[in-house]
């Protein structure tokens, strides 16, 4: 299958803010397209090629995971599909131009030389956008519901669901800042923010993959992004016999903010914090293994008695045939809010994985970690089920431009 992107990679998951904003009505985007490089003054930063636009999928999936990322929602306000297509038409020439020349007019937050810095958008849709209002109710992804609620989940209404996405991501902070300003500019008063959450990824401490804020390594296990049978397996929606034909080369997005309680994780020690995730923390190896990427053994420790049965990552991935379909492609990052009004530090993982289909990936694993033993300092507070959308072929394409231009299916 395919024609993918050619960017590949990952890394873990995890966050952060949200406001109730009606953004001011958008400019005309100015796609401006100056090549860089010759002006692009010298810098401590390596100046990195932007990452493909066009292609069968969306970059930003399995593009290397940047070590800056935001995830929003929004609510839409367009009044009708006409609107709609006037929307994502807008959101694809900011997105095209953001990323493969870095122009960005939001007050020039990134200098007169701004570059592309691997920036990725990557655009999706919520169930609620196939409600009555724009007629769209007869081709909604098969599998697209709102996100459900968890046995532990403690859900803020205000940071859950949305009829739009974005994951916004990039290899320095500023330029996903930028992108959003200028993004949410051009969208205008067609949509109102609903939530948004920003998230960093740490550096390798002090090799392999980097350390989540409870100080483990996180991010070592997931399909390989690199390999397009396993993306297309595990990831891509590639039949149309399951989902409507336009769906074809998206992908399921799940969102979820989790709130961590450091309080009470620092008071274990490091057998039991261990124990809890099923790896060490130095290493970040299986506890039945030496090295980061060993292959945990389970089958030779059926009790528990080396990994426990219910530490996250064993409950995560049993490794046994029957749940060998369930892999998620893991692209989360690490949320810092500071001290929340009981001045309590406010610290987690705005946690974000694909596949293709969420009732038979995502959620068989999510159902298996309420039985955690982490699931006492791991609080999920929101996020939100998306159906990242087919990618933008070409110049004259756009978002969602299959969803909106195919004759309805008549009964
Ligand atoms: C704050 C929340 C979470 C934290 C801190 C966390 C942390 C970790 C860590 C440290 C590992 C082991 C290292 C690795 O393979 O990356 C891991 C593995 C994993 N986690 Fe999480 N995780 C969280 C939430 C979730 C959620 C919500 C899911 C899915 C429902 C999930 C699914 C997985 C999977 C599939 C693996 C790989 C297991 C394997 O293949 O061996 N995690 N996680």
């Amino acid at each position: 299958m395919s024609d993918h992107h050619t960017d590949t990679g990952a890394t873990a998951p995890r966050p952060g803010t949200h406001h109730r904003r009606r953004f001011l009505q958008g400019l005309v985007a100015t796609a401006g397209a100056a090549a860089l490089p010759a002006l692009t003054p010298p810098t401590a930063q390596a100046v990195t090629a932007p990452t493909a636009f066009h292609g069968l999928h969306q970059a930003g999936v399995t593009t290397p995971q940047q070590p800056s990322g935001l995830f929003a929602a929004f609510d839409v306000h367009a009044p009708d599909r006409a609107a709609l297509e006037k929307l994502f038409r807008g959101l694809t020439a900011r997105a095209r131009a953001l990323t493969t020349a870095g122009t960005e007019d939001t007050g020039g937050m990134l200098g007169p030389h701004p570059a592309p810095d691997r920036l990725t958008v990557t655009v999706g849709v919520g169930a609620s956008l196939f409600d009555h209002r724009y007629g769209l109710a007869d081709r909604k992804p098969r599998g697209l519901t709102p996100m459900r609620a968890f046995p532990h989940d403690r859900l803020d209404a205000g940071r859950c669901h949305g009829d739009l996405s974005l994951q916004l991501c990039a290899d320095h902070r500023d330029t996903v800042l930028a992108a959003f300003r200028d993004l949410t500019r051009h969208l205008g008063a067609a949509v109102t923010a609903r939530w948004s959450i920003d998230g960093f990824l740490n550096p390798p401490r002090p090799t392999g993959v980097q350390r989540n804020l409870m100080g483990f390594k996180d991010g070592i296990e997931n399909p390989d992004p690199a390999s397009p049978a396993d993306m297309d397996r595990f990831v891509w929606v590639t039949d149309a016999g399951q989902e409507p034909a336009w769906a074809v080369g998206g992908t399921y997005q799940v969102v979820r903010i989790i709130r961590m309680h450091l309080e009470p994780w620092d008071r274990m020690n490091r057998l039991q914090q261990e124990h809890g995730f099923g790896r060490r923390k130095d290493t970040g190896a299986p506890l039945s293994g030496l090295r980061e990427r060993d292959t945990p053994d389970y089958t030779g420790d059926p009790h528990g008695n080396i990994t426990p049965l219910d530490s996250h990552a064993r409950l995560a991935n049993p490794r046994t045939p029957e749940t060998d379909h369930q892999r998620i492609l893991r692209r989360g990052y690490n949320y810092d809010h500071g001290l929340d009004h009981t001045a309590t530090h406010d610290l987690g993982v705005a946690f974000c994985c694909y596949q293709k289909d969420i009732q038979r990936q995502y959620e068989p694993i999510q159902t298996r970690l309420d039985g955690e033993r982490l699931a006492t300092v791991l609080t999920p507070i929101g996020g939100g089920y998306f159906y990242t959308l087919p990618g933008v072929r070409s110049a004259t394409d756009w978002y969602a431009s299959t969803l909106l231009t195919t004759p309805a299916p008549r009964p």
